[in-house]
């Protein structure tokens, strides 16, 4: 799905300018098309040779800009050229000439002689990223069309400080770049609230053990970015997501949880609120019948586990379920995927759900891809072949678009 793509990638001068090789090196892998401008600073902590090697293309310098050799101006071709511009790390001083929409280097008369979307990958230390100016001029790009963002994390900064400033890990740059790639840019879900699950629950029998499963909530995340992209009103509920993974998700609302009953209580309390939920996140059908505040010592667990049901979310959901909301279940299957996937469709009432392979090597739990058959209450099938994570989440998107269309 990467094929001909053409991502500007342009870094700025801080230490997190050495995380960009690795976002350089997997989408040249993938199959796009990569150019590099580096900014006269970044070539203090990452150099042109590095960069060339990685994109197979010469980097682009200031240097280079104001040499009178070009056929036409270098700042108008690569603004051109450009499918999607990258600015990572984004130094406080690029966002601040961005925010005045100044050009005074290569980087700045590229974003201005463009018109595709812009992905801003801050990095600086904590206090710096805190300064009220530093803060309205963010805001003011946030509310700029054409600008996107991802992070900055909280995290351990180059400064020996811990706190928000970290730029966001190459998987989740190169996630939300793919995302950026698939909508071109566009807004159209800017008036929809969407609610995600993502992760799968835990239902402890004591302090140390419980019931869980492999879920790591990737695919719930790849859908929470992929609707921030697209302008939704995201809230994601979640369990058992590490922090690494939940530093990649732009500034959405989210909700820790650890059991099926806890997910429940929150899923119903925001679900009023919402126009589409998605289901992505692996619940438990039942839990041990009963909780033992301390840690049962070896010899006293019991030989089999009394077991209960858990509450059934898009069950209960249903019930509450207004004419214009939209349910999106995913059915994790092994074997055959279809019949049980049309079966839950039916059973738990649903609009749309995703059919999803878990026996398939290099698709499902903690993958960075998936695959599957997208169903619909209108009958309409649709088959994903292997993509990324955030193309599935995207394909999904556009087909529930088309199922409220057909639906009206
Ligand atoms: N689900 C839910 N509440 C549960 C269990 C599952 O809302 N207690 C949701 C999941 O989030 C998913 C859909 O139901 O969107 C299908 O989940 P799946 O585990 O495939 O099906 P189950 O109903 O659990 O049935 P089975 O385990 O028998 O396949």
């Amino acid at each position: 799905m990467l094929e001909q793509r053409r991502v500007l990638i342009a870094i700025g001068g801080g230490i997190a300018a050495y995380k960009v090789c690795e976002v350089i090196s997997t989408l040249f892998k993938t199959g796009c098309q990569v150019r590099v401008i580096l900014t006269s600073k970044s070539q203090e902590f990452i150099t042109s040779l590095t960069v060339s090697t990685l994109s197979r293309h010469p980097a682009y310098t200031d240097e280079i800009f104001w040499q009178a050799s070009h056929s036409r101006p270098l700042h108008i071709e690569l603004g051109e050229w450009a499918q999607v511009i990258l600015l990572a790390p984004l130094t406080a001083n690029t966002l601040a000439k961005l925010a005045c929409g100044m050009a005074d280097n290569l980087l700045t008369n590229t974003v201005l002689a463009s018109n595709c979307p812009i992905l801003l990958a801050p990095a600086m230390n904590t206090e710096m990223w805190k300064q009220i100016s530093v803060q309205r001029n963010w805001r003011q790009l946030q509310n700029d069309p054409r600008y996107h963002s991802t992070g900055p994390g909280l995290g351990r900064l180059a400064c020996d400080t811990n706190g928000r400033g970290r730029m966001s890990e190459p998987a989740a740059i190169v996630s939300a770049v793919n995302s950026l790639l698939y909508t071109t840019g566009k807004r159209d879900l800017q008036d929809k609230r969407i609610l995600i699950t993502a992760g799968g629950t835990q239902e402890y029998l004591d302090p140390v053990r419980y019931i869980g499963n492999p879920s790591t909530g990737r695919m719930g995340i790849a859908l929470a970015i992929a609707a921030h992209h697209r302008g939704a009103k995201v809230c994601l509920i979640h369990a058992g997501v590490s922090n690494e993974l939940l530093n990649s998700l732009p500034d959405v609302d989210h909700y820790f949880v650890t059991s099926a009953q806890d997910m429940s209580e929150e899923v119903l309390k925001q679900f009023e609120n919402t126009d589409w939920l998605c289901m992505a996140a692996a619940v438990a059908d039942v839990k041990p019948a009963s909780y033992h505040q301390s840690k049962i010592s070896k010899s006293e667990l019991p030989e089999n586990l009394p077991l209960v049901p858990v509450p059934d979310i898009l069950k209960l959901v249903a019930s509450r379920k207004k004419s214009q909301q939209t349910i999106i279940g995913f059915a994790a299957q092994s074997g055959h995927i279809l019949t049980p996937a049309k079966e839950k469709l039916v059973l738990k009432q649903l609009d749309v759900i995703v059919a999803n392979p878990i026996d398939l090597s290099g698709v499902g739990f903690a993958s960075e891809h998936n695959q599957g058959i997208f169903l619909d209450k209108l009958g309409r099938e649709k088959e994903i072949p292997f993509c990324s994570k955030i193309d599935l989440a995207n394909c999904l998107f556009d087909f529930v678009q088309e199922f409220i269309e057909l639906s009206i």
